[in-house]
C-alpha cells in the first residue's frame, strides 16, 4: 500500500488530526527522550477510542504493517522508538486518556491507557485513596507504557511491581480484536490468567487500551528520612533494622552513591543537607495509625548508635519531604547531562548487592580506565541501577557484557524493571537460558504470528528450532 492510500485509510479511522505525517512533528516518535534510540517511522496515528485502536491494528495488519505503540516515551529500553525503515507505524494512545471509573469501596480505577500516570495518581487521591506506582518520571509516563513495561520504582517495597495492581485488562491483539476483562475482582481464577502475557510484554503481544488498577488505603501518616551510610553492607543493615522495627510501613529504601548525588549537586543545583558521604539512604515509611515518627526516630537512634549509619536527617515539612525526593529522582536527568552512560537496570538477591558492586566496580575500573560508575536504585527489592559514564568510543558492548556476566553470576537479572525493548535483545538471549526463550517465542509467535507487533523489541524471531 503506497503511504497516500495509507494515511488516507488511517485519516478516515482516526479523523484528519489523528495522523502526524510533518517531518518536524515525527521527530518526537522517531527518538528516545534520552536520544539514544533513533529511528524513522512512517506516520504516527493517534486514536481516540479502543474501537479506533482495533480498526488501526486490522488495517495494518491486513497490510502487514509493523506497529510501534507509544506512551509517553520515557521508557530507557528504546521500546517505543521505531527502526529506521521508514516503514513503521507508530501509535500512540496520547487521545485516549479518561479516568473511567473509581470504586471507592472496593478501592479500583478504571482508566485509559493513554493516561499519565501522576493525573491517575491525582484522582485516586482525591478520591480519598492512592495509586502506589511511583517513579521519577510519572508526569509524563502513561499507564499503557507503565503496564507494558510492569515498571517497578520506589514503592516496590511494599505495594509490589506494577502488575501487582492490575486486576482487569483491555487489550487490542495483533490481529485487531478487542479482548475486555476489566473485571475489578481481587479473586478471578477462571481459566488462565491472560492479562499477565501483556503486562511486561512491551507491546510486542498486543496493545494495552484500559486496565482496572487496584487502589490502596491513603496513609496519613508519612515520615521522610536521608542516612548517610559508610558502605552498601551498612546500607543492608539498615535495611534489616527497619525491616524488624517498622516492618510493612516502610514504603522505599533508596540507596544511592556520592558520585551520584555530586552529579545532582552539578546538574540540578540540587545538594543534600548532610555532609558527604560514600553512601546514602533514602527511606519512606507511612502509616494510617500515628506513632510512625516515634518509631523512626528510636530507627535512626538504633543505627547510628550501632555506627550502620554516621549521619541523618528527618524531613519536619512536607517541603524537606520534597527535597530529599528530590535529590532521588533528579538522578537520571543529571547522568543525561553527563554525558554519555550505558544502563545496566540490573537486580540481584539483596544479600548479594555489596559483593555485586565490590566486583563490578573492580572489573569496570580495570577493563575500562577512566570511565565513572554512577550506581543508585531501589536496594530495598535488590534493584541496582548500575550505569557507567564513558568515552564515547568506548565498547559499550563489551561493558554490557562485562557488568551482566557479574549480575548472571550472583543469580541476578538483567533487567529488574526497565525492560529489553531494543537495547537488551542480545544480552538478553545470551543470558537466559534456552527452554525459557523458547517458551517466550512460542508465546510471540501464538499472539503475533505475522510478526507485527513491535518487532525486534525484546526477542528476535530468526532462531530455527523454537
Ligand atoms: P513508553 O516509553 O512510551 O513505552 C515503553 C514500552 O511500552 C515500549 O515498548 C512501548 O512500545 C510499549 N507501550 C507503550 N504503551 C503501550 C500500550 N498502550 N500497549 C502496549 N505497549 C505499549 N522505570 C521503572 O520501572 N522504574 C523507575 O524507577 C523508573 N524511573 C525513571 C525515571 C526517569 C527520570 C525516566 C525518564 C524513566 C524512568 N523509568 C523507570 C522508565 C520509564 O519511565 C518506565 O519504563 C515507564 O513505564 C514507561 O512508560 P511510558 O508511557 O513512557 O512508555
Ligand atoms: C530510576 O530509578 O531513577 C531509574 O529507573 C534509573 C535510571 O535512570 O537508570
Ligand atoms: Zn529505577
Amino acid at each position: 500500500m503506497s503511504d497516500t492510500l495509507l494515511i488516507d485509510a488511517l485519516r478516515v479511522i482516526v479523523g484528519e488530526r489523528g495522523v502526524v505525517t510533518d517531518p518536524h512533528d515525527l521527530e518526537n516518535y522517531n527518538v528516545d527522550w534520552r536520544h539514544v534510540f533513533k529511528g524513522q517511522a512512517r506516520c504516527a496515528v493517534l486514536p481516540r477510542s479502543t474501537q479506533e485502536v482495533a480498526a488501526v491494528v486490522r488495517l495494518c495488519a491486513d497490510q502487514r504493517i509493523a506497529i510501534v505503540p507509544y506512551g509517553g516515551n520515557t521508557g530507557l529500553s528504546g521500546g517505543a522508538t521505531p527502526d529506521d525503515s521508514g516503514r513503521q507505524v507508530v501509535l500512540s494512545l496520547a487521545r485516549m486518556n479518561a479516568i473511567r471509573d473509581i470504586d471507592v469501596l472496593g478501592e479500583t480505577m478504571e482508566v485509559e491507557a493513554g493516561c499519565i500516570l501522576q493525573t491517575a495518581q491525582d484522582a485516586a487521591t482525591q478520591a480519598g485513596l492512592m495509586l502506589p506506582i511511583s517513579l521519577a518520571a510519572e508526569g509524563s509516563a502513561r499507564i499503557g507504557g507503565i503496564l507494558s513495561t510492569n515498571a517497578g520504582g520506589t514503592n516496590v517495597l511494599r505495594y509490589g511491581m506494577s502488575r501487582t495492581r492490575v486486576l482487569g485488562l483491555e487489550v487490542v491483539t495483533a490481529q485487531g480484536e478487542i479482548v475486555s476483562g476489566l473485571r475489578r475482582l481481587r479473586k478471578d481464577n477462571a481459566g488462565y490468567d491472560w492479562k499477565q502475557w501483556f503486562i511486561g510484554a512491551e507491546g510486542t503481544l498486543g496493545i494495552i487500551t484500559a486496565a482496572v488498577l487496584q487502589l490502596a488505603p491513603q496513609a496519613r501518616h508519612r515520615v521522610t528520612a536521608l542516612l548517610a551510610v559508610p558502605t552498601p553492607d551498612a546500607a543492608l543493615k539498615v535495611l534489616r533494622a527497619a525491616r524488624h522495627h517498622i516492618g510493612e510501613t516502610l514504603n522505599a529504601f533508596e540507596l544511592m552513591s556520592g558520585a551520584a548525588l555530586e552529579l545532582v549537586a552539578r546538574h540540578q543545583a540540587v545538594k543534600t543537607p548532610l555532609a558527604s558521604s560514600d553512601w546514602f539512604v533514602l527511606v519512606e515509611a507511612s502509616s494510617c495509625l500515628p506513632g510512625l515518627r516515634d518509631a523512626v526516630e528510636a530507627l535512626f537512634a538504633l543505627v547510628l548508635e550501632e555506627g550502620e549509619a554516621t549521619d541523618g536527617v528527618i524531613a519536619e515539612s512536607e517541603r524537606q519531604e520534597a527535597e530529599l525526593w528530590l535529590l532521588r529522582e533528579s538522578i537520571t536527568e543529571a547522568e543525561a547531562r553527563e554525558g554519555r552512560s550505558l544502563k545496566h537496570d540490573v537486580s540481584v538477591p539483596i544479600a548479594r548487592i555489596p559483593a555485586f558492586l565490590h566486583e563490578a566496580d573492580a572489573a569496570v575500573a580495570q577493563a575500562f580506565p577512566g570511565s565513572r560508575v554512577n550506581a543508585f536504585g531501589h536496594a530495598g527489592d535488590g534493584n541496582i541501577h548500575y550505569n557507567v559514564i564513558m568515552r564515547a568510543d568506548a565498547d559499550g558492548h563489551a561493558l554490557n557484557r562485562l557488568v551482566h556476566d557479574l549480575v548472571v553470576r550472583q543469580g541476578g537479572s538483567i533487567s529488574a524493571e526497565h525492560g529489553i525493548g531494543q537495547y537488551r535483545v542480545s544480552e538478553l538471549e545470551r543470558c537466559r537460558a534456552a527452554p525459557e526463550l523458547q517458551l517466550a517465542r512460542r508465546i510471540k509467535r501464538a499472539l503475533d504470528p505475522a510478526g507485527t507487533m513491535n518487532p525486534g523489541k525484546v526477542m528476535t524471531l530468526t532462531q530455527q528450532a523454537d
